[in-house]
């Protein structure tokens, strides 16, 4: 993605998985936590500030902290039902019954740790009930496209995107049906929850 003053474009995979039974696992793991305020997040350095957690969790989404100690390592978030993709301008059109999994982070120094699994386990546990999930993943990110394809997420559709200031052109392809269509979108044109 390249970004000039308030001028952006890329592309984005849309992953999608119906249903996550087998993923559920046993239980949370140990280490990982649902977090609910910003004051329980300890030495924070995975960037998360107090603007982006009332803006998004006030909005039927759950973080996952995962700690060594009361240090967090890393991060990953679901969102239940529709939501407006701020960076691309992409408006994601959902029922409850489908989470949205977003800001999947490891801070570079505990990368290979198990990290992300310890967090991706708890998350499909958390969300044993939830019949769809999606992703969005940009196509150069090899190591996470690796993951979400072990895990049995299907590529659904590829998106390209410019966007100036809050209005986007969005260019979206469907990998199965073979179907591609554009679409302008004049900011948060549906008024759903940001993210
Ligand atoms: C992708 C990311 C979350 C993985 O986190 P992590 O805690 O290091 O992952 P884990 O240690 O749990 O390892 C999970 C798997 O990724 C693999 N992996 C981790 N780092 C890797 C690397 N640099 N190269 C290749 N594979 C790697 C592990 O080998 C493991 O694979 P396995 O399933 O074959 O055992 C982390 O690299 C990251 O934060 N990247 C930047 C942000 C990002 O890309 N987020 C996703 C946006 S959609």
């Amino acid at each position: 993605m390249v970004n000039r003053v308030n001028m952006a474009f890329g592309k984005y995979i849309l992953y999608e998985l119906n249903g996550a039974a087998k993923l559920a696992g046993d239980g949370f793991d140990p280490n990982v936590k649902l977090i609910k305020t910003f004051d329980s997040i300890k030495g924070n350095k995975l960037g998360i500030t107090q603007e982006s957690m009332d803006r998004v969790l006030s909005k039927n989404s759950d973080l996952f902290l995962c700690f060594d100690g009361d240090m967090p390592l890393g991060m990953m978030w679901g969102h239940r039902g529709s939501c407006y993709i701020r960076g691309p301008g992409i408006p994601l059109l959902y029922d409850e019954g489908t989470v949205y999994w977003f800001w999947i982070f490891t801070l570079p120094e505990a990368r290979g740790k198990n990290v992300f699994k310890r967090l991706t386990n708890s998350f499909f546990h958390h969300y044993k009930g939830a019949k769809n999930f999606v992703a969005l993943v940009d196509p150069r990110n090899t190591i996470m496209r690796n993951q979400i394809n072990k895990l049995g997420f299907i590529e659904n559709k590829l998106y390209t995107y410019a966007k100036l200031g809050t209005n986007s052109l969005v260019f979206e392809k469907s990998v199965m049906a073979q179907q591609s269509s554009f679409h302008f979108e004049s900011g948060n044109r549906h008024h759903l929850p940001v993210i």
